[in-house]
């Protein structure tokens, strides 16, 4: 009532063209001005070029300060603006002007060229009609009588139209952030215009609004005249029939508004998301740890439990809890919370459901923990639920060490084949001389082997001069060669049946004539296969000095073939003691261990006694026998 009085004194004034006629606000500085200090709501943001007001905040405590009751205790409000870079604020300084229709101040700022009156004063607000970007900065509003005085300051941004954020360039620019909006899918509702009462209600016409729909997933921008009839526009609204998941997304609505003879506009936006409808269950639960589940963890390391939890969402109320318990203690009150962290974090957002997780993080996990009893609770407006992780001990062997037991034990099978398969022989051989057992020690026969060969051969040269000296002097094998050791007088057959008889291998050098009908061979050649039939502990060994046609050997030989070992001459090859052909020989030959070589060496003393008898009894045919007084190394030099 008191500012329509002076509006009309002023009006006078206009009119007696006292121009201008400027109100000067009282000073500031007045000591007993309460200030309020800046408000803590934030800047107010404004498009440059749209229409943009500032509240007092004075007033947004109803309580405290209610604009109505102000007025009546006749307090005036007055604004000041302290531009962006500069330090003294500056009354705003203004023409007093009664529009027609009601109680309206305009205002102009008296540095301004404007040709309108871009600023006004209305009730609590200060319009700015439009924006303009010099308009930036902190704003005062003093609320003064004569007796009292309250002020506060509040910052206001002008932003320019490539300032504001923007998704798609068909997206009109807005300062002001998007409205939230939730509605249930398949139902209905209605969408305004955020901000669109407060020009309503100044404006000289009927605002028009027009609206547009920027998809949530694809970013499209479809204009409501477009829409199905779902949804449709009704007047300055939005009705929505049926809400679908394809209609969330952002909504702008555009004003257009003449006040004053200016054209006027603004935009906001609602980001409208839909939810799964009421009807359908909302209490929060729990998915992970499931009901029987077990956590494997191990003492003495960093032990991470997983919570995992569903919450369906609600209309209007968005908040959720998440959190573990220790013995039914939250984690905040434990005497060694320093031990304990947990995090929270959103895994996935459908339709306002929401799926959170929260990791528990336990640092020193030890023994004394395993019986403690963690539980994941939840919590919504709804209802709520909990459940408790179960722990076990880790008992199995890590799965690394396990690979890399295998690993290794697959490349020692590896290379135990490619050793045996190359080594076979030597491994023959270090086996039976640690594990074989000596055949003397459980016959009582003479000679390890018998040599059957035929006379007046290649092989009676190989014979005496090789195998002979190598199985006697090497090995220390006691030989028996019939036509050295046997003695003079006796029957050929007798003799040749008892020295056969008294050996443990027949060794039978192959040739073409080996054999041959009649011969002293064959009668060998039969004596040992006989013996081996009847089990007389002889086991005869065919050698083949050089390749022989099987078509030649006579018809025993071929029988015995199959089941005998042949061991084949390689020319200078086997020459060498370390050869093939004298290590699977001394595998067929009975067992010598190394610390039986002196017992070897006894025997081969005795058998070179008799080599030394026969010598002289018998008469050799090549000359080639050897004294056993002779160095066994010379003799082996002349051999080869
Ligand atoms: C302000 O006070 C008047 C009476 O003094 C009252 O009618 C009005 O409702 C109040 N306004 C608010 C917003 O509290
Ligand atoms: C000024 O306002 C205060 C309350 O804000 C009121 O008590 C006082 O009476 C007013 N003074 C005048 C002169 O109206
Ligand atoms: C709209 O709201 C949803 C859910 O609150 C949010 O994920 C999305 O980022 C919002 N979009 C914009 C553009 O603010
Ligand atoms: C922990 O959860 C189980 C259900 O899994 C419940 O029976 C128990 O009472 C809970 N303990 C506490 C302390 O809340």
């Amino acid at each position: 009532m008191a500012s329509f009085i002076s509006g009309l004194l002023f009006l006078f004034l206009l009119m007696g063209g006292a121009w201008p006629a400027v109100s000067q606000p009282s000073e500031p500085t007045d000591p007993m001005c309460y200030d309020w200090g800046e408000s803590r709501k934030g800047a107010v943001s404004v498009l440059e070029g749209e229409a943009g007001w500032l509240t007092c905040p004075l007033f947004s405590h109803p309580s405290v300060y209610n604009f109505t009751s102000t007025q009546n205790a006749r307090h005036n409000l007055i604004w000041y603006h302290l531009p962006e870079g500069h330090y003294l604020e500056q009354p705003i300084r203004h023409n007093w002007w009664l529009s027609k229709e009601r109680e309206r101040l305009w205002l102009q700022p008296a540095a301004s060229s404007d040709s309108g009156w871009r600023l006004s004063k209305e009730r609590e607000r200060l319009w700015l009609q439009p924006a303009a970007s010099s308009d930036s900065g902190l704003y005062i509003c003093m609320l003064r009588n004569k007796s009292s005085c309250s002020k506060i300051a509040m910052q206001l941004k002008v932003l320019q139209r490539d300032e504001a954020v923007r998704r798609t360039d068909c997206e009109p620019p807005v300062a002001v952030a998007a409205t939230p909006m939730v509605i249930e899918l398949h139902h209905g509702a209605m969408l305004d215009c955020p901000d669109l009462e407060n020009v309503t209600n100044v404006a000289d016409s009927k605002p028009d609004v027009s609206w547009l729909h920027v998809t949530q997933e694809t970013s499209t921008c479809v204009k409501s005249e477009k829409w199905n009839s779902d949804r449709e526009q009704k007047g300055a609204r939005i009705q929505v029939h049926v809400m679908l998941k394809y209609y969330q997304g952002l909504y702008f609505c555009s004003v257009v508004y003449q006040r004053g003879g200016r054209n006027l506009s603004f935009t906001r936006s609602i980001n409208v998301t839909a939810v799964y409808p009421t009807t359908l269950p909302k209490e929060p639960s729990i998915l992970h740890p499931a009901l029987d589940q077990v956590f494997t963890v191990r003492p003495d390391s960093e032990v991470r439990l997983v919570c995992r939890a569903l919450f369906p969402g609600i209309l209007r109320s968005p908040w959720w809890e998440i959190w573990w318990t220790v013995d039914g203690k939250t984690l905040d009150t434990l005497s060694d919370q320093h031990r304990f962290s947990q995090s929270n974090s959103v895994v996935n957002e459908d339709m306002g459901d929401k799926m959170v997780e929260n990791q528990l993080l336990i640092h020193d996990f030890n023994s004394q923990d395993l019986k403690s009893e963690f539980n994941c609770s939840v919590r919504n407006e709804k209802g709520w639920d909990t459940r408790r992780a179960q722990l076990e001990e880790e008992v199995s062997v890590p799965s690394l060490e396990l690979a890399c037991g295998l690993g290794v034990t697959l490349v020692l099978m590896v290379l135990l084949f490619v050793l045996y398969h190359v080594f076979w022989l030597e491994l023959l051989l270090i086996y039976r001389s640690w594990f074989g057992t000596d055949e003397r020690h459980t016959d009582d026969k003479e000679y390890d082997v018998y040599i059957s060969y035929a006379r007046n051969s290649e092989e009676e040269t190989f014979v005496l001069s090789t195998l002979r000296k190598v199985l006697e002097n090497e090995f220390g094998y006691s030989v028996c060669i019939f036509d050295r050791d046997s003695l003079p007088g006796g029957t050929i057959t007798d003799e040749t049946l008892s020295f056969v008889a008294r050996s443990r291998r027949l060794l039978v050098v192959v040739s073409p004539g080996y054999a041959s009908r009649g011969s002293q061979a064959l009668l060998e050649l039969k004596a040992g296969i006989d013996g081996m039939a009847l089990g007389g502990h002889l086991r005869v060994i065919l050698v083949q000095y050089r390749p022989v046609r099987r078509r030649g050997w006579v018809r025993e030989l071929r029988r015995a073939r199959v089941a005998l070992a042949l061991v084949r001459w390689k020319g200078d090859k086997s020459r060498e003691l370390t050869s093939r052909f004298w290590k699977r020989l001394r595998v067929e030959l009975p067992v010598r261990r190394a610390g039986s070589r002196e017992e070897g060496e006894g025997s081969s003393k005795e058998a070179g006694l008799m080599r030394l008898y026969s010598q002289n009894s018998t008469n050799s045919q090549t000359g080639l026998l050897s004294s056993p007084v002779r160095d066994p190394q010379t003799d082996l030099d002349s051999a080869a």
